[in-house]
């Protein structure tokens, strides 16, 4: 048993930092002592929102400290980024090739969420206690299935390792596997945070020919053009639907509206956004997951529009990861820059408060 700490979320909109016992892996299970764990947005929806107590986080990257008898994969000592959509392999989904969306492991579309580790290998207080989306990063050590481990074959900093599970992952994939953006395309981003600021990556590497990036905060507009908007909208929360926003996109885009609009903001009164922004025969993608019931008016979808909302950049780890280290190693995907700050783990509000603030690209608390 090792002594640990972790965020620790009440069910009740609020986390304390509490002390938690670690008992060993056992079976197709890793313990990994967490490095960096990055800060997304939907870990502080979730603390607000989810009504259990659970570990906080799901952006994480460390090093393995002990395997169960079943792990074939990785070793003591090995570098790894955890992978929260934890794919099966065998699964319906995972056959098609969808394995963002595994229905035997994945703690979103899961039938049966297989994915998390039994409760009781982190205690708190005399009890096992849930890890958000089956690996709770906020913390000093987790115990996760062999499947959600991505062994680092060249090991690259643990800040940067860390952010490419969630926010990296999410934007760079939903431009590349999701909306196959080709040379020369015209691309909206709808909420430059840390998710769409990778989306602005993917269509810069894509070669997109204009990138118009709109937010709402002076400073997320700043960093968008950094990492390749070529043109910025500032909208206003009063501008409900965006579409005084959608009319400047028509004006730089010959009156059309753009190829492809994805929209990283998650509010939801924003669903129907994207829409707005493309041209006849384009596509919506909504990236960020909204959930809530809201009123479209259906001529945004004229005509011969798609509307998709991908899961986690339709991430499939073990082919996406090497992809994205790739492009950090050759110098196009701009990670390092990506870490405005980072906090250790007695700072996580202050790290919430910045991302609130607009003022990080990504936070990231570091062990
Ligand atoms: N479905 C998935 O796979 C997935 C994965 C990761 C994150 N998410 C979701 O994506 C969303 C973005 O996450 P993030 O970490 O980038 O958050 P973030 O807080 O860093 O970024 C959100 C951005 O939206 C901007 N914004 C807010 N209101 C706006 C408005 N009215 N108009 C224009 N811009 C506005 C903010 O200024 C900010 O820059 C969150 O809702 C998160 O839960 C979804
Ligand atoms: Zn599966
Ligand atoms: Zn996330």
């Amino acid at each position: 048993m090792i002594k640990g700490e972790a965020i620790i979320a009440d069910g009740k909109g609020n986390f304390n930092l509490e002390a938690i016992s670690i008992y060993p892996p056992q079976g197709d299970e890793v313990l990994v002592k967490i490095k960096a764990a990055g800060v997304c947005h939907t870990d502080y929806d979730s603390y607000k929102q989810w009504d259990k107590p659970f570990i906080l986080g799901h952006e994480g990257a460390g090093i393995v400290l002990a395997v169960g008898e079943k792990v074939q994969s990785v070793r003591v000592g090995d570098h790894v980024i955890l992978n929260w959509a934890i794919p099966c392999g065998t699964c319906f989904q995972c056959n098609l090739g969808n394995e963002n969306i595994c229905e035997e492991q994945s703690p979103v579309t899961g039938k049966i969420n297989k994915g998390h580790v039994a409760l009781e290998r982190t205690i708190f207080k005399g009890q096992g206690i849930e890890r958000s989306f089956n690996l709770g990063t906020m913390s000093t050590h987790t115990v996760v299935k062999e499947a959600a481990i991505f062994k680092m074959q060249e090991k690259i900093p643990f800040d940067v390792a860390s952010i490419i599970g969630c926010g990296v992952m999410t934007g760079f994939g939903s431009v590349v596997n999701t909306a196959k953006v080709e040379e020369g395309a015209s691309v909206v981003v709808l909420g430059a945070g840390g998710v769409g600021l990778n989306v602005i990556q993917g269509a810069r590497i894509s070669k997109a020919s204009k990138i118009i990036a709109i937010d709402i905060n002076d400073s997320r507009l700043e960093m968008s053009k950094f990492y390749g908007a070529t043109h910025v909208i500032k909208a206003t929360k009063d501008d409900i639907g965006l579409l005084q926003a959608a009319e400047k996109v028509k004006k730089t885009t010959n009156e059309r509206g753009a190829d492809y609009a994805f929209e990283c903001t998650g509010i939801p009164s924003l669903g129907a956004a994207p829409l707005a922004m493309i041209r006849n025969a384009g596509m919506a993608v909504q990236v960020s997951g909204i959930e809530e019931e809201i009123t479209i008016d259906m001529n945004l979808f004229e005509w011969d529009k798609i509307y998709i909302n991908p899961l986690y950049g339709k991430c499939r780890p073990q082919v996406d990861f090497p992809k994205i280290i790739n492009h950090y190693k050759n110098g196009d995907l701009l990670l390092d820059e990506m870490i405005t700050r980072t906090y250790d783990i007695s700072q996580v509000q202050n790290a919430f408060d910045d991302m609130l603030a607009g003022k990080n690209a990504k936070g990231v608390i570091v062990f």
